[in-house]
């Protein structure tokens, strides 16, 4: 069995794809794969890659992986089979298998729950083949079946953040030279809490809106004469950008890069666990959410009034994570100094703190008519791994 975590991102959104900064950290939550080789019964030497998910109970699906192109498998199947297509692509060959999925990342709430299937499917297909793969190409192996054989065209940080994250840490991303670093990242140790807030509003990064940002961006900077939106030096590059709504990604995909390297600098000053530190990052978080909702337009009504309910009620700030137009809402939130062995790994520790937090978004959805939200405690934890077996 191996296990592949869901991501939260701290800052830097939609940067990834302008090889910009990231900074996620690895989920609690993920999605399991136990897997074990398919023996071929019938000797027709066909190695059959055989698919099942407990989310999916009635959609059991069996491929043959000498026959796998993108557009042969649709739907969820399209990301485990993606990968063995991905894999054989760079020249690493899969044996048959069975795979059955789990997963306690909800699905469409913004939280990476196709990279967690796609890292899971890769590490349990690499192992049974005995595979020696290093992590950073299975990164690229997993977004390429995203890319190419789902047929979604998002960056590298959601894989990155599944297979590299430590536990207690972030992971700063330079996505452009695809170096990374650990950057100490320990809310609990600082009386600090990360809270995530599902706000239920489905996000699907394959509708459309997600592509045309990318391509925004994109048009900007061939117009800007650069090769990418990461080689603006500055807010007033954007002043020679004729069009408002081209200057106003631009500064959002600036300001953004800024902000992470901003938090990165006050987290390694502070050794991830100081509570100025957190109160800091709040203000930072808040800031890039109306940078999000003002500049990059990807926010929704809900995420605005979670992240504004949110800080009324004590967060130190809040911001919506991922992709947008649905998914979650990141809080930092100020919780019992006294949480007993806090830092990370330890228990939920953000629910003493995060109470008037959680009541206060409950309350705002209702008034809005809305679905209640759904709470999750964050801890930075561990990327992909085996579990069992
Ligand atoms: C999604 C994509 C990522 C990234 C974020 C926005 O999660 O999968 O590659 O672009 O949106 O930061």
């Amino acid at each position: 069995m191996w296990l592949a975590p869901g991501r939260a991102n701290l800052m830097g959104e939609h940067t990834d794809y302008n090889d910009g900064f990231v900074l996620p950290f690895a989920l609690g939550q993920g999605v399991t794969a136990a897997a074990a080789r398919n023996p071929d019964r019938t000797g027709s030497g066909k190695r059959r890659l055989t698919l099942c998910s407990r989310q999916q109970p009635s959609d059991i699906v069996e491929v043959d992986l000498d026959g796998l192109a993108p557009g042969r498998v649709t739907g969820w199947a399209a990301y485990p089979a993606g990968v063995a297509w991905a894999l054989e692509a760079a020249g690493h060959r899969v044996p048959g298998a069975c795979i059955a999925i789990d997963s306690d990342v909800p699905a469409g709430a913004g939280l990476s729950s196709s990279a967690a299937l796609e890292c899971a499917t890769a590490l349990a297909l690499t192992s049974l083949g005995g595979l020696d793969v290093p992590r950073a190409e299975l990164v690229t192996i997993a977004r390429r079946a995203e890319n190419e054989f789902a047929g979604v065209p998002t960056g590298i940080m959601d894989q990155s953040a599944s297979l590299l994250c430590r536990a207690g840490h972030a992971l700063l991303l330079d996505c452009r030279s695809l170096e990374s670093a650990q950057v100490p990242f320990d809310p609990a140790a600082a009386g600090a809490g990360l809270l995530l807030i599902n706000t239920r509003a489905r996000h699907e990064l394959s509708d459309g809106e997600y592509g045309q940002r990318r391509a925004e961006c994109e048009e900007a900077a061939r117009r800007l004469g650069i090769p990418s939106l990461r080689f603006l030096t500055g807010v007033a590059d954007t002043d020679s950008l004729a069009d408002p709504v081209l200057r106003r990604r631009v500064r959002h995909v600036f300001t953004d890069n800024q902000r992470v390297l901003e938090v990165v600098a006050l987290l390694r000053a502070s050794s991830g666990a100081s509570a100025d530190t957190y109160r800091e990052i709040g203000r930072l978080l808040t800031q890039a959410h109306v940078s999000l909702r003002d500049d990059f337009e990807v926010s929704w009504p809900e995420a605005d009034v979670a992240v504004e309910a949110a800080v009324a009620a004590g967060a130190y700030g809040a911001r919506m994570i991922g992709g947008g137009f649905g998914g979650s809402v990141l809080a930092l939130v100020p919780a019992a100094a006294s949480a007993a062995g806090g830092g990370a790994g330890s228990g939920p520790v953000a629910d003493r703190g995060s109470g008037p937090v959680r009541d206060a978004v409950t309350a705002a959805f209702a008034r809005n008519g809305w679905t209640a939200p759904e709470f999750l405690d964050a801890m930075p934890a561990d990327s992909a791994r085996q579990v069992g077996g």
